[in-house]
């Protein structure tokens, strides 16, 4: 078990700089709006940790199902030759023990290779799995996600699998996700395979149930963001006088988290020096959670490079846990 820091992340700006800097630029726009990233602060993984068991939070149990259901399916893909299991984003790592035990059961050679950014959730994360899996191989890597995986690449000449489970890749625009994919794409060998999990489109009471919790967990986990720029960055906030609003964009296809000031205010944030105003029902923009149907992954996968190896849903066909295959050609591989 090893927590490794390339530290190549040699940045300008500490991390609350950079959080102040994304605060004012994000309240100072027209419509403004908060980067999601910054939900997930120790306070906010728990709270979605919370999510996640609600009954009616539906991706959490369904990949979990799908994922179950298909770890066969999953090793078979692999093959047998020696791999290295990346995953962007564990978070509290549950689906990914999943497999991890299952991997370990079927005597697989594989090393575990979360990549984070945030050194304490790594931290943790490499604890429980010691407790849960003494004898697994884990190489933590505390970086942005391409150049950890850059880093990987240019010690190890094992095959690859990412895992980036959780729909996570849902907060992205489309614009976004093929960036991001590509990127993807370019740090990985020919070969190589993807996992990720997309959220299906399906009916819109059940989205909006899924982000609208009646125990209000989804509401204390978005406020939690106003929660943290008062505690980091020195905000006045009054959590009352916000409330969270969860909505679908029936054209864009996303359920978009906002917080809506109740009434007229200002709100004073001491490391940036200034306030903000906000009218009465003026909202911030939190959230999005982009929703696909599969012939939108088919051509995701296809616009950045991928085929697409097998499609593994749940029984209720809610959530779709894709296996793509890097492609890349012998005479041109940086296409
Ligand atoms: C962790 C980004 C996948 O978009 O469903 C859950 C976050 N927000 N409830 C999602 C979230 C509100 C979640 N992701």
């Amino acid at each position: 078990m090893r927590i490794i820091s390339p530290g190549d992340s040699v940045s300008t700006f500490g991390d609350l700089e950079a959080f102040a800097l994304d605060v004012l630029v994000g309240l100072s726009e027209m419509n403004k709006r908060l980067p999601s990233k910054y939900l997930y602060d120790a306070e906010g993984s728990r709270l979605f940790t919370e999510i996640t068991r609600l009954k009616e939070y539906y991706p959490t149990q369904c990949e979990k199902e799908t994922l179950e259901k298909n770890k066969d399916r999953i090793v078979s893909q692999i093959g047998d030759e020696p791999f290295n299991l990346i995953e962007f984003g564990s978070g509290d790592g549950q689906k990914t023990s999943l497999l991890l035990d299952h991997f370990l059961k079927m005597d697989l050679d594989f090393q575990y290779v979360p990549i984070d950014i945030s050194r304490s959730a790594m931290i943790e994360l490499c604890d429980e799995l010691d407790r849960r899996f003494p004898l697994i191989q884990v190489e933590a890597i505390v970086s942005e996600y391409f150049s950890g995986i850059k880093w990987l690449n240019n010690r190890s000449e094992r095959k690859n699998l990412v895992l980036f489970l959780g729909s996570n890749i849902g907060n992205f625009s489309h614009a976004e996700a093929r960036v991001f994919l590509r990127n993807l794409w370019s740090c990985l060998n020919s070969g190589d395979l993807v996992l990720i999990g997309f959220d299906l489109k399906k009916d819109i009471e059940l989205l909006l149930r899924a982000y609208n919790d009646c125990e209000g967990v989804t509401a204390k986990f978005n406020l939690n963001m106003l929660a943290r720029i008062n505690r980091e960055l020195g905000g006045q906030f009054d959590l009352s006088k916000f409330r969270h609003f969860g909505t679908y964009d029936v054209f864009s296809g996303a359920m978009e988290s906002y917080l809506v000031s109740l009434e007229k205010q200002e709100v004073f944030i001491e490391e940036i020096g200034r306030s903000f105003s906000f009218g009465p029902w003026e909202p911030i923009h939190v959230e999005y959670s982009y929703k696909y149907l599969q012939s939108d992954i088919d051509n995701l996968a296809r616009e950045t490079g991928f085929v697409v190896r097998e499609h593994l849903h749940d029984s209720k066909k809610y959530f779709i846990d894709s296996i793509w295959e890097v492609k890349k050609s012998e005479n041109n591989t940086s296409e």
